[in-house]
């Protein structure tokens, strides 16, 4: 690496002022974002980023699943690009910090090569993925998925959210079906910084996350039937009430997870119950499940564990149930190159480091597939994401940003060095 890429720096003020100013569009109460996949908002923060992009000199391409791809000319624009990638979409209670920092640390790297004036030999990308939260179209990472091949369009398409709107309509409806056939997109390398999520870089007073690869997920739908019936006049003993089956259920999920604790997780996180009035018994629930760990092979206990008790719990009750596994996201190993730009990177600008597993999801996991990859994470306040009171320190955020910065363009030397090999 030249003295000149060395010493770059991002701008911590632009860049704090950008996720300030874009935390706007679809702004709480309490400080967080509401901005589903495919929703007025989302089309309204693609546009600013467009824009954006495009001051900066980039030139936009948009596949047919709705992905960004924001791009600046390198000196040999036959090579594929180095990317950047994350989500501008939220949880429906989502912060002002999980994806977004990430696109915007993008972003501020694009202003600060503009500045410089500084040429990559590669391209550089960044990427703002469709629908990476999952929360309104299962599952997460669902454009991603299908760039890396993991999921067909047309599956994805067909994905419909609680009310019946379909992914396909949606991506139509706010005008972001691009004319490049999604996948069609080499990568030579992959970046995302992103807020932990979780609370081992705080407590341990450590700045940047080194991360290593991201752990296995599995996501169930659940649909328990029993009878509706009186509420006064159904004696306790000849009930088939669905929800009370359903609870029985959720506190077999949580009994699994905590068995294979402290490396699993278990989670119930949305429920629906039938017909939701206080004076009939419950005939039918809708419900998710979600399980989490680094080792596959335990997953696979913990779904066999699921099943079980299911059934026993289904017989007990007086209930039929069907569980459908939607979503098995394999643990992820990232590249040992891209991680190594990032420790360097880290050590470089002299900031505490460790080497961390990913316990939430990352578009970066599927994109691993297909192109060498690795992430960058920095501390959030007391580990708390998926929350509106999602916080993180601007030194952080700028600390993920250099670091991105300078593992980026590692990555372009390194790349470029091997090809005149
Ligand atoms: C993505 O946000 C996840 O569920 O980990
Ligand atoms: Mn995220
Ligand atoms: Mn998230």
């Amino acid at each position: 690496m030249s003295l000149a890429s060395t010493n770059l720096a991002i701008d911590p003020a632009r860049l704090w002022d950008t996720i300030m100013d874009t935390a706007r569009i679809g702004a709480t109460a309490k400080g967080g974002i509401k901005r589903l996949t495919l929703t007025d908002l989302d089309a309204e923060v693609r546009r600013w980023f467009i824009a954006a992009c495009e001051a900066v000199g980039c030139t936009i391409t948009i596949d047919d699943m709705g992905t960004i791809f924001a791009r600046r000319s390198g000196r040999d624009n036959s090579l594929p690009p180095i990317a950047i990638g994350s989500h501008l979409d939220t949880q429906p209670t989502g912060g002002k910090y999980d994806g977004i920092i990430g696109v915007l640390s993008g972003l501020e790297l694009l202003r600060t090569l503009r500045d410089a004036g500084y040429e990559t030999t590669h391209p550089i990308e960044v990427i703002n993925w469709t629908n990476e939260e999952g929360s309104r179209f299962a599952p997460a990472m669902l454009a991603s998925g299908v760039f890396a091949g993991v999921f067909t369009k047309e599956w994805a398409y067909a994905r419909a959210d609680r009310d019946g709107l379909t992914f396909g309509n949606e991506l139509t409806r706010i005008g972001f079906v691009g004319p490049e056939p999604v996948g069609q997109h080499p990568l030579a390398a992959h970046f995302e910084v992103h807020i932990e999520q979780g609370p081992i870089l705080e407590a341990q007073d450590t700045v940047i996350g080194v991360v290593t690869g991201v752990q296995g997920m599995r996501w169930y739908e659940v649909t328990v039937t029993g009878t509706d019936s009186h509420a006064g006049s159904t004696p306790m003993t000849l009930r088939r009430d669905a929800l009370l089956a359903t609870a029985r259920m959720i506190e077999a999920v949580n009994t699994i997870a905590l068995a294979h604790a402290p490396l699993a997780v278990g989670t119930v996180g949305l429920i629906e119950a039938r017909p939701n009035s206080r004076n009939v018994i419950p005939g039918e629930t809708f419900f998710t499940v979600e399980f989490r760990h680094p080792d596959d092979a335990l997953l696979a206990v913990m779904e066999a564990a699921l099943y079980t008790a299911f059934d026993r719990i289904s017989v007990a009750s007086d209930v039929e149930h069907v569980v459908t596994c939607i979503w098995n996201s394999p643990a992820v190993h990232f590249d040992e190159d891209c991680i190594k730009a990032v420790r360097s990177a880290a050590v470089h600008a002299g900031l505490s480091h460790r080497d961390i597993v990913s316990g939430a999801g990352h578009d970066s996991a599927y994109i691993a597939a297909v192109a060498p990859t690795s992430m960058i994470f920095v501390p959030c306040l007391k580990g708390i994401s998926h929350n509106e009171l999602e916080s993180a320190e601007p030194a952080h955020v700028a600390a993920g940003a250099q670091v991105l910065l300078q593992a980026v363009l590692a990555m372009d030397a390194l790349l470029t060095e091997r090809l005149g090999a």
